[in-house]
C-alpha cells in the first residue's frame, strides 16, 4: 500500500509521516531530502543553480539512497556518503526550491521515488506525491497549518539542530519557498482531489497521527 503525504514546508509532514510509517511497519520516504541532496551536490561542485543544463546532467549522474535506521531516523546517502545533517543547513534550504522547479530534475527524481515506492508498503512525503508520483496511491493526505504556526515549528526544529537562525529569516524563507513551490510550472504543490485535508495548526502530533491511522485502517 502507498500512503501519499503532501503539504507546504513546516506543516509537520515529516514528523507525522515518520511516526505513521513506523506504526504501520511501512518504509518511510522523504522525497524533499532527495531534492536537498541534489542541491548539495550542485553547490559543492560549484554549479550555478540557474544553469539548468548542468543541474540536469548532475541529476542523471547522481545516486541518492534513503536508509531507515532502527531508531526511526532516516539516513540520506548522496553517492554513498551520509549527508543527512548537511542537507538541513540554511545554504541548502535557500536554493532547494530553485533546483526542484526544473522539469528534467523532477523527471529523474520522480523516477527514483517510484522505484523506491515499488519496493513495497511505504509512506512517501513531499509536494507532488498524490498528484504526480503516485496518483493512484491508496491513501492520500494533505497536511497544512497556518503560516504563523509553520514558521514557529520550523524555527524550533532548526534551533533543536543547533542552527543559529532568526525567526524572521525562517519566515522569509518559508514564504519564499511556498511561493516557488506552489506557483512553479511543473508539478506545483496542490492538494490531490481525493486527498484528506488535515489542518494541524491546533492539533498535537499524536492527534494528527491518530486521524491518519483511522483513515488508513
Ligand atoms: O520537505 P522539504 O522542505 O525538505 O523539501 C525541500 C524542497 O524540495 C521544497 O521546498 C520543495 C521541494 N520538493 C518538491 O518540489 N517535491 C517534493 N516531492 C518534495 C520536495
Amino acid at each position: 500500500m502507498i500512503v501519499a503525504i503532501d503539504g507546504p514546508a513546516g506543516a509537520g509532514k515529516s514528523t507525522v509521516a515518520k511516526i505513521l510509517a513506523r506504526r504501520l511497519g511501512f518504509l518511510y520516504i522523504d522525497t524533499g531530502a532527495m531534492y536537498r541532496a541534489l542541491t548539495l551536490k550542485a553547490l559543492d561542485n560549484g554549479v550555478d543553480i540557474n544553469d539548468e543544463a548542468r543541474i540536469n546532467e548532475l541529476a542523471l549522474n547522481t545516486n541518492i539512497d534513503l536508509r531507515s535506521n532502527t531508531d526511526g531516523s532516516l539516513s540520506v546517502l548522496l553517492d554513498g556518503e551520509d549527508v543527512s545533517l548537511e542537507i538541513r543547513k540554511p545554504r541548502i534550504t535557500q536554493y532547494v526550491s530553485d533546483v526542484s522547479k526544473i522539469k528534467e530534475v523532477r523527471e529523474v527524481l520522480v523516477g527514483m521515488q517510484r522505484k523506491l515506492g515499488e519496493k513495497g508498503d511505504c509512506v512517501l512525503e513531499g509536494r507532488d506525491i498524490g498528484t504526480v508520483v503516485f496518483p493512484d496511491a491508496q491513501k492520500k493526505f494533505f497536511i497544512d497549518a497556518s503560516a504563523a504556526v509553520r514558521v514557529n515549528r520550523r524555527f524550533k526544529e532548526l534551533k533543536g539542530l543547533n542552527q543559529d537562525v532568526a525567526e524572521a529569516d525562517v519566515a522569509k524563507d518559508l514564504s519564499n519557498r511556498d511561493k516557488i513551490d506552489s506557483t512553479r510550472q511543473v508539478s506545483p504543490l496542490r492538494k490531490a482531489e481525493d486527498a484528506i485535508y488535515i489542518d494541524t495548526s491546533s492539533l498535537s502530533i499524536e492527534e494528527v497521527v491518530q486521524k491518519m491511522l483511522e483513515f488508513c485502517k
